[in-house]
């Protein structure tokens, strides 16, 4: 089922996910939707957060759907090792038309379960890297306009005020 994905300032997207203890069908109802959502409108990344539930939970898939093995799905994911450095253009969808430049690690391991449950790792580098740090931190409630620089940021809220009284937010 495509749900609502919900916009900055939802109070949702900046609560932190609840850890996941269950691995039920309304566990794996979550992650379906999760995919049909984030496909239906075009995004790479998902976290639980955005269509309103605040569960660590998130899907990744860099091919769009094009490839059923880049499918990616992070129950309780956190980051166990990072290096380097790395500043590209990001964009979300709980912020419609904004796009970015972030600093983020160039290479990451994340720990996660699946929607089993089992443990398992991965290493991601370059847009995996990002994706992995960018839905980690929807988890934590940190929103990637809080990455920008304070320029940036500040730029980027005033423009979506002016969206919110233009009714195109
Ligand atoms: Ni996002």
């Amino acid at each position: 089922m495509i749900l609502k994905i919900v916009k900055y300032p939802e109070p949702v997207l900046q609560q932190p996910g609840e850890p996941v203890s269950e691995f039920n069908s309304e566990l794996r109802k979550l992650v379906a939707d999760l995919f049909e959502t984030m496909y239906a409108s075009q995004g790479i990344g998902l976290a639980a957060q955005q269509v309103g539930v605040a569960k660590r939970v998130a899907v990744i898939d860099l091919s769009q759907a094009k490839d059923p093995a880049q499918k990616l799905v992070l129950v309780n994911p956190e980051v166990i090792f990072q290096e380097g450095k790395q500043y590209e253009e990001e964009g979300c969808l709980s912020f419609p038309d904004i796009r970015e430049k972030v600093s983020r690690a160039a290479k990451v391991r994340i720990r996660a379960q699946d929607e089993k449950g089992k443990w398992f790792e991965m290493d991601g580098e370059e847009l995996l890297s990002r994706a992995f740090q960018h839905e980690i931190d929807h988890l934590d409630g940190m929103l990637f306009i809080f990455r920008m620089s304070a320029l940036k940021r500040d730029l980027n809220l005033r423009k979506i005020r002016k969206m919110q009284r233009e009714g195109k937010w």
